[in-house]
């Protein structure tokens, strides 16, 4: 469910025309709706604690950093799952209560990991003994005990991009099982550590149950251990992951996860945490661009816009399908876009492309769309996450604005970067050999 919507051909976001809001912010730029991200945030949380469990949902900081949506996950009531000291100031900057901030990260420096002990946050989930042994003396060293998960690596296949896996051997995140228990029986050598509990996330967009069972199975034969090595594990944290569609308009209903995990949760008697990003804010935003120029070239048409790989990089680098479709549209269209792929009008197939100097810069490639003009605004959907968080400078492009809608209210909350931006740090100093 999101609140992208068509009236009479016009795409609206929640009350607003999103032509008013290119007008405004300029294009390319990403609209969010505020009402789908507290949607599918609710939604989530409620199908898990529905059993009664204690729950803390940890919105995934690197989905998408944008700080007054921050301050939206926070004024909500979300902890936050963070992977770096940048990601812990966010957090901070939207006053996040540090005992609801979990840190991974397969490369956390001691500097980071002195940051996140002076706030005192929730948990680190430990991703190696070489990391424990620098929070631990981290720790000692400013006389404080940090609280710790391990994150186990499980060995289940999430079945999803490889580039997105991370619960497998081969991958380089968390601990196998045969070094975890190893690990838990040597925890008594780290005083100043303290294990809170254990650690999974083994990939994203998971669109089944099974890997999540699988790998909260594994999990969950260690609970004795841990007691027999004298700790009381009392979190369990199953990471995110959790799928969205990209093709069809909703999110996939988290009742399916919930179903399947709480029997086996509690048994444990634990409490969870969960670390969704995509989840919630995937399909709570568009990325708006402009048709800039056609050209056909042989058989092939190409649409050129102003937004591309920098913008909005997954297309590019997995392969991603994203829906595109025109902001304004027949008159007839009402609710979602039409279904591509059924769609009965007359359609070109072409190559909707940015204008940044690579062959791999494209949203779709082959795509049926209505015959498009010169200067025709273009809606990208379910580019709410993992959109702006990956952008990037290339070719020496300012990033793109960022607006949040709230019913009929919009607000530019990050404006577009600026020449200014880009250059003003630069020093222009002549070395000759
Ligand atoms: N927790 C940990 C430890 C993670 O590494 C991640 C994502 C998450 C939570 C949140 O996962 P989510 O619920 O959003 O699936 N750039 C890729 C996705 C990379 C995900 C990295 N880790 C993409 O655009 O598909």
């Amino acid at each position: 469910m999101d609140y992208f919507r068509y009236r009479r051909g016009v795409l609206h976001c929640e009350e607003v025309p999103v032509p008013e809001i290119a007008a405004r912010a300029g294009t390319p730029s990403y609209i969010y709706s505020t009402r789908t991200i507290v949607d599918h945030y609710r939604k989530l949380r409620d199908a898990f604690r529905r059993s009664g469990l204690d729950v803390l949902v940890c919105y995934s900081v690197k989905a998408n950093g944008n700080l007054s949506l921050l301050k939206l996950m926070q004024h909500e009531g979300a902890g936050f799952d963070v992977v770096s000291g940048g990601e812990i100031h966010r957090a901070l900057r939207v006053g996040a209560d540090p005992r609801t901030i979990v840190f991974a990260g397969v490369g956390k420096t001691e500097a980071e990991i002195r940051l996140a002990l002076e706030q005192d946050i929730l948990q680190f989930n430990v991703e190696s003994e070489d990391e424990l042994e620098v929070i631990e003396g981290t720790a000692r060293s400013l006389g404080r005990t940090a609280r710790i998960a391990i994150r186990v690596n499980p060995d289940v296949d999430p079945k999803t991009h490889t580039y997105i896996t991370t619960g497998k051997k081969e991958n380089k995140f968390g601990l196998d099982i045969d070094r975890t228990r190893d690990l838990l029986g040597r925890l008594g050598q780290y005083p100043s550590v303290r294990l809170a509990g254990l650690h999974m996330h083994i990939g994203s967009q998971i669109v089944q149950v099974e890997p999540y069972v699988d790998a909260l199975r594994r999990l969950l034969a260690f609970l004795p251990e841990c007691e027999k090595a004298g700790h009381r594990g009392e979190t369990l944290d199953l990471g995110g992951g959790f799928g969205i569609f990209y093709l069809e308009k909703s999110a996939r209903p988290p009742e399916e996860f919930a179903n399947a995990l709480l029997p086996l949760l509690a048994q444990a008697g634990c409490r969870l945490i969960l670390e969704p990003g995509r989840f919630i804010v995937g399909n709570a935003g568009i990325l708006v661009t402009r048709v800039l120029y056609v050209k056909g070239s042989g058989t092939k048409t190409f649409y050129v816009c102003d937004g591309g790989m920098t913008d909005l990089i997954r297309p590019s680098l997995y392969g991603a399908y994203h829906r595109i479709w025109p902001v304004e549209t027949e008159a007839t269209v009402e609710g979602d876009a039409p279904d591509e792929e059924t769609w009965a009008g007359a359609a070109t197939a072409a190559d909707v492309v940015g204008p940044i100097c690579e062959s791999g810069d494209f949203f779709a490639k082959d795509r049926r769309l209505p015959p498009l003009r010169k200067g025709q605004l273009l809606a990208v959907f379910s580019a709410g996450a993992y959109g702006y968080a990956m952008s990037s400078n290339y070719n020496s492009r300012p990033r793109p604005a960022e607006v949040l809608v709230a019913g009929g209210r919009h607000e530019v909350v990050n404006p577009r970067e600026t020449v200014d931006d880009l250059l003003g740090r630069e020093r222009v100093i002549l070395m000759t050999p």
